[in-house]
This record gives structure tokens, C-alpha cells and sequence, in this order.
């Protein structure tokens, strides 16, 4: 294994375990934490809140930070390459990004403190559910993308040329 394949698989690591830390803390929070809430005193509804959003805001935005720069590595280092000419791959890749920033700007803002965004705040069971369901859409796009559009002009490399040389023992 030369150190880029390392790289390479670090970088989908990253992302594939990034992506699961936030959809999962975002299901738990939508399914689990929100209607176990609700029964609380308004006071200590929001004082919950406030601990909770404190502490899960930082998990964001380090995992958009990481979706961001292991996403662009794969895309533009990994898989672009192999995907020369290939309009679908691209097209989907792109709609995949799209939703990926709307998804971010959700995060961001029902995580946020900012009053302009009070609204998605104030409806926030509605639009963290928005938010799952578009990371459903993004994360089949990305298996569409994996099993659908296989490499076409995979260029082999150097390590691979010197398994095909090597001997089997
Ligand atoms: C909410 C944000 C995102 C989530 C939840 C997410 C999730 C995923 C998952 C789970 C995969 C693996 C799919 C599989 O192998 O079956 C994947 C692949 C990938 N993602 Fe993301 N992703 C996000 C954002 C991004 C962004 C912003 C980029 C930037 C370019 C990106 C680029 C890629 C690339 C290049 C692949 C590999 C596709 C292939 O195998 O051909 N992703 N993503």
C-alpha cells in the first residue's frame, strides 16, 4: 500500500464516520431527545437546551469542517479523475454538494444563536427533520455514485504495476 492509497482511505474514513456521527446525533436528537423533552417545565426545557446545543454545536461544526475537506479531497483528488467525461457522475456529484451546503446551513442555524434565524429555531422538530431527510438523499446519492458509476479510465498505480509484477508468495 503506497502513502497516498493511506491517504485515500483515511480521507473516506473521515468521511463516511463523519457523516454517520451527525445523522445519527441528529436522528437521536429529532426521535429520541425531543419527545422525551417535551413533557418538561418551559424553564427547564430551555436551560436543557441551551446545555445541549452548547456541547452538540461544536460536534457540528467540526464535522462539517471534515465532511468539507475529506468530501473535496475525494471528489477532486480520488474520484474526478476517474471520472473523466462522465456527465452523470458529475451532475449527481454536484446536486450531492448542493444539498450537502443546504444541509450545513440547517446545522448551522438550528445550532446557532444568531436572530435572524430564529424561525428555524422556533420550528426546529420540522427542520431538523428536513435536515435528515435530505442527508437520506444525499447519502443514497453518494452510494449511487459508488455502485452505479463505477471508474471507467481507473489509471493503475505505481503499487498496483508492482503487485502485477510481483510474485503470488
Ligand atoms: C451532509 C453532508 C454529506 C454527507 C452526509 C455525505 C455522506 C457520504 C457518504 C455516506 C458517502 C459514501 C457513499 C458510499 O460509498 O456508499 C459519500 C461519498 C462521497 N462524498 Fe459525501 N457526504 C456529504 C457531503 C459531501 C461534500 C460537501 C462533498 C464535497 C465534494 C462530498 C463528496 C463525496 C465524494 C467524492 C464521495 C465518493 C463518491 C464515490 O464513491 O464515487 N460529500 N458521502
Amino acid at each position: 500500500m503506497d502513502s497516498m492509497m493511506f491517504v485515500d482511505i483515511l480521507s473516506r474514513w473521515v468521511h463516511v464516520g463523519a457523516s454517520v456521527v451527525l445523522v445519527g446525533g441528529s436522528v437521536f436528537l429529532r426521535f429520541v431527545l425531543m419527545p422525551a423533552a417535551a413533557s418538561l417545565q418551559e424553564s427547564e426545557h430551555t436551560a436543557l437546551r441551551e446545555r445541549i446545543m452548547g456541547r452538540w454545536k461544536k460536534i457540528v461544526m467540526g464535522g462539517i469542517l471534515l465532511l468539507l475537506i475529506s468530501g473535496f479531497y475525494n471528489y477532486l483528488k480520488v474520484t474526478a479523475p476517474l471520472h473523466k467525461g462522465d456527465g452523470l457522475y458529475h451532475g449527481v456529484m454536484g446536486t450531492k454538494i448542493l444539498l450537502a451546503f443546504a444541509a450545513f446551513f440547517l446545522a448551522s442555524v438550528l445550532t446557532g444563536r444568531s436572530p435572524k434565524f430564529e424561525s428555524f429555531r422556533a420550528n426546529s422538530s420540522r427542520w431538523l427533520g428536513v435536515l435528515i431527510l435530505l442527508t437520506a438523499v444525499i447519502i443514497a446519492l453518494g452510494g449511487f455514485l459508488k455502485v452505479a458509476r463505477p471508474p471507467q479510465s481507473a489509471e493503475p498505480s505505481a503499487s498496483a504495476l508492482l503487485d502485477v509484477q510481483r510474485p503470488l508468495n
